[in-house]
């Protein structure tokens, strides 16, 4: 737990979790809003939709009727969600609980309750947008080891017990591929090969879970030509296959270290959302910058301070931000 809900002696508010990761990387926090949540227990479900309220219609616009004989094109039907359909995967709830991961049916933890905040902000943004865009969500960090799936593997986790909200992590880290491991699944194709081969429904690939709301797409199989493929026209293909039409539709990416390889700077152009890990005691402002700056496709980079202290009693987090807003 962290001590981010509390009220000091003075009865002021302490630093929220943005201000804190702010003011650790030198960033003026009086442009964020100072109205944090406290840590919530019991989370209200989230609107089936993550859809804006619907503007009221403005007055019809007369058009002339249509010549004779002339035919009228039909109005192009709005796309449908393509449902996932690849196997399914039970997950091992202690395999989950020895990696220092979520499991749904546990009680709440101080690990669940700082995910609860951190997707709060981030359904928030993607609602305000209402973009499949939006939806989307990079993981990435400067460096190895700063925790990318980590983050990534919590959050979707944490978002697919929203009610009526699918979330679909994508493993983008080809040459390091991790979260089949964290999750304990096995499969062997997925956005490499759909990327690879036109002729394959990426959707054929995703990895239905027991847990319920969350779906996996692992990253398939690596081959020389992967950056190639990532940067390819086919990757928006696929990705829009993947969101089109589905507005309670998240997609997490896990991606490998921003500084080291192209698919965090590639998939950046396909996102609304970054979230950029860092660790309070390891990441330099150098490669924070540098970083942000491969990043700089998405207009949307939030800080999320990782592991300020690792404690058994649960704390994992010391501060959570936004950039660029
Ligand atoms: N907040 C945390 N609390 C406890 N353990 C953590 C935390 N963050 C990361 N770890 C652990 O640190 C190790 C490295 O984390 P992780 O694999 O997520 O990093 P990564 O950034 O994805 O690395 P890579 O760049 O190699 O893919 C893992 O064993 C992970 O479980
Ligand atoms: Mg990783």
């Amino acid at each position: 737990m962290t001590d981010q809900g509390k009220i000091n002696r003075e009865g002021a508010r302490p630093a929220s979790l943005f201000e804190r990761a702010d003011m650790t990387f030198g960033r003026d926090p009086r442009g964020v809003s100072p109205k944090m949540p406290s840590v919530p227990i019991d989370i209200p479900p989230v609107p089936q939709a993550l859809r804006r309220p619907v503007a009221p219609q403005a007055a019809p616009v007369r058009s002339l009727p249509p010549e004779p004989g002339v035919r009228q094109a039909a109005p192009a039907p709005a796309p449908r969600a393509v449902a996932f359909r690849g196997p399914f995967a039970a997950i091992d709830r202690e395999h989950l609980r020895e990696g220092g991961l979520i499991v749904p049916e546990d009680p709440v933890t101080g690990l669940l309750e700082e995910f609860r905040i951190v997707k709060r902000e981030l359904l928030a943004d993607a609602r305000a947008e209402d973009t499949p865009q939006a939806r989307r969500i990079l993981v990435c960090s400067p460096h190895p080891g700063e925790g990318k799936t980590y983050c990534a593997t919590n959050l979707a986790i944490a978002l697919a017990a929203e009610r009526g909200l699918e979330v679909l992590l994508v493993d983008a880290d080809v040459v390091k591929p991790s979260v089949n491991q964290r999750l304990g699944i096995e499969a062997e194709q997925g956005l490499m090969d759909a990327l690879a081969d036109p002729s394959i429904l990426p959707e054929s690939l995703v990895i239905r879970t027991d847990i319920e709301g969350l779906f996996v797409l692992p990253a398939g199989t690596a081959s020389s030509r992967d950056a190639e493929y990532l940067a390819s026209a086919r990757t928006a293909e696929v990705l829009d296959r993947l969101t089109e039409g589905a507005p309670d539709r998240i997609v997490i990416f896990d991606t490998p270290p921003a500084l080291a390889a192209s698919p965090a700077a590639e998939l950046a152009q396909h996102v609304g959302q970054a979230l950029l890990v860092v660790r309070a005691d390891d990441t330099s402002r150098a490669a924070l910058e540098d970083a942000q700056q491969l990043l700089s496709a998405c207009a949307d980079i939030k800080l999320l301070l990782n592991a300020a202290r690792y404690s058994p009693s649960g704390r994992r987090f010391g501060s959570y931000g936004r950039k660029g807003k």
